[in-house]
């Protein structure tokens, strides 16, 4: 979509993160921007800096999980905006766990806002941007879309369905000549607040013993997060990528090459049949 200036783009999870790099990336070009998202107290804060900035934007408290609060987000957006031609579905929480360990609430939270978000979103969004034979979708992944890292199993399981689901659309709206463009963002390691993904979780999903992290542990995500604020990509730069894949109408959008060899790895053992890479290849040097 070359002429973005003056359209509507949507973001959810747009307070923080990649989501709110997109949304100043996309009202720098000239779009009215809304930001959705389920924590308010940032939400007010990255619009109000939009609007400091002399950028037309919205907030939308929105929780992506139920298909409700989807709706009735369309419905506000609609009153005050209009409709999204850009939709940039983006919410997504992180949860490291064991198959083995992982509760059926912590399945249910994470399937909930990183898969259900998406499918709510498209349900919600695509008909009217079809409609207006033009847009452009935007759908996070992740690199474990692609590579199944272990003790990352629910957030992995819910990254593969939505590669496989930005894929299938791509390819029934190329089939169909729509002029509707979709990208399937796959970012490796970005420096956001996603390593507190706990913060949004929802009371009736919190598990009813949670272990208290023993000394290990703790210096373990103390060491890993040091790593990422030295090596992890920033927002930003993720959402100049995002926003050249919306003006070229293009795909992929991969942030880190080095994560391509895990890919192609895992490729070559799905081909040759041989015994999967492990680990697939590191992707932390601690
Ligand atoms: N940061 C990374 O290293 C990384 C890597 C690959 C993919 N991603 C993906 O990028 C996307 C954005 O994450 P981020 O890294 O910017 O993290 P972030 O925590 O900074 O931002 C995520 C946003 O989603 C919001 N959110 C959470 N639950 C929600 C819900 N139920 N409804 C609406 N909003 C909700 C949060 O409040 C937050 O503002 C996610 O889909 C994530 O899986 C991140």
């Amino acid at each position: 979509m070359k002429e973005v200036n003056k359209e509507i783009a949507l973001v959810t999870g747009g307070a923080s993160g990649i989501g709110l790099s997109m949304g100043k990336r996309l009202a720098e070009a000239g779009m009215s921007v809304v930001l959705a998202d389920i924590e308010v107290p940032i939400l007010e804060e990255a619009v109000e800096e939009l609007k400091g900035l002399g950028h037309k934007a919205m907030g939308v408290h929105c929780d992506v999980s139920d298909i409700n609060s989807i709706e009735e987000m369309k419905t506000r957006i609609e009153e005050e905006f209009g409709h999204p031609k850009v939709v940039c579905l983006n919410a997504g929480v992180g949860f490291a766990s064991s198959i083995s360990e992982a509760t059926l609430s912590d399945w249910e939270w994470v399937m909930g806002v990183n898969l259900w978000g998406v499918i709510n979103g498209l349900h919600t969004f695509l008909p009217a941007i079809k409609e207006m034979g033009e847009g452009h979708i935007v759908i996070t992944a992740s690199i474990a879309g692609h590579i199944s890292v272990p003790n990352l199993g629910p957030y992995n399981a819910t990254k593969f369905a939505v590669v496989s689901i930005a894929e299938t659309l791509r390819q029934e709206l190329l089939a169909e000549n729509s002029k509707v463009g979709v990208s399937c963002l796959c970012p490796g390691f970005v420096s956001t607040n996603i390593f507190d993904s706990e913060r949004n979780r929802p009371e009736n999903l919190l598990n009813s013993s949670a272990d208290e992290s023993t000394e290990e542990e703790l210096l373990l995500r103390e060491a890993f997060m040091e790593w990422i604020s030295a090596n992890a990509k920033q927002p930003a730069e993720v959402a100049e990528l995002v926003y050249q894949a919306i003006s070229d109408n293009k795909f992929w959008i991969f942030t880190d090459d080095q994560h391509l060899n895990g890919v192609k790895s895992r490729h070559s053992s799905i081909v040759s049949g041989d015994e999967l890479p492990w680990p697939t290849p590191p992707l932390i040097d601690l």
